[in-house]
């Protein structure tokens, strides 16, 4: 297949900072002119089930900020394929919570201004005796990912999952990447994931290179911010 680049978890307009950039370097050193999405391209904190936390956007605010930047990555990648995250599709699930028809609702490409292609799944071809599934999620122990499913796979979601597994019996060998996150771990909209537990998220993304998974760090400073490295 083509050299294809990972793109993680951005949850928008809570993305890195650096995201951007750090996407755009990583196109182009490694020629990545093809892309997917692991999903949760938008965060909608304020379409959450959960308490909205004190020092994030308005509604508007909100979704003015996530439709620049997701013009932004349409820019790098106008046809992107995007495996629907849980907190992409939040607003269908507040509307089907009031019984509102889908008829009244816009795709995601009106809402955005895009034309990609989103799927709540993408089972592609890797190479002649490969094919990889592509979802927004499966269970965070990759290694058992690599285990259980028939194909290779790669998934988001798990924040502070960064890791590609391999596994291999008489007859074949398989695996399983977890790709991280491009958030900004400082925005308030991820509170929840603070307190209980000491794991942090992992900015990066994958690629797939030459047919082989591959890992792509965002090398950080002190600061939090990027070192412009790829
Ligand atoms: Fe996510």
């Amino acid at each position: 297949m083509d050299n294809t680049l990972i793109i993680s978890d951005m949850h928008m307009p809570y993305h890195h900072p650096d995201a951007m950039a750090f996407i755009k370097a990583n196109k182009d050193w490694y020629g990545l002119e093809k892309a997917k999405c692991t999903g949760d391209v938008v965060d909608l904190h304020t379409s959450s089930f959960h308490l909205i936390e004190y020092g994030c956007l308005s509604p508007k605010e909100e979704y003015q900020a996530a439709y620049k930047g997701i013009q932004q990555l349409s820019e790098m990648y106008p046809e992107l394929t995007v495996v629907l995250g849980n907190h992409d599709i939040l607003t269908y699930r507040k509307a089907k919570l009031a019984g509102i028809s889908e008829d009244h609702i816009k795709s995601y490409n009106d809402v955005y201004g895009v034309n990609w292609k989103w799927v709540d799944k993408d089972y592609f071809k890797v190479d002649k005796y490969n094919n990889c599934l592509l979802t927004h999620t499966m269970g965070a122990n990759t290694q058992s990912n690599a285990r259980n499913h028939s194909h290779n796979s790669i998934q988001g979601h798990h924040h502070s999952v960064f890791n590609i597994s391999y596994f291999a019996d008489t007859e074949v060998l398989r695996w399983s990447m977890s790709a991280g996150c491009l958030i900004d771990p400082k925005q308030p909209a991820f509170n929840y994931a603070q307190g209980a537990t000491l794991k942090r998220p992992i900015i990066g993304m994958g690629a797939i290179i030459d047919n082989e998974p591959r890992l792509l760090r965002m090398q950080l400073k002190k600061n939090g911010r990027w070192d412009n490295s790829v």
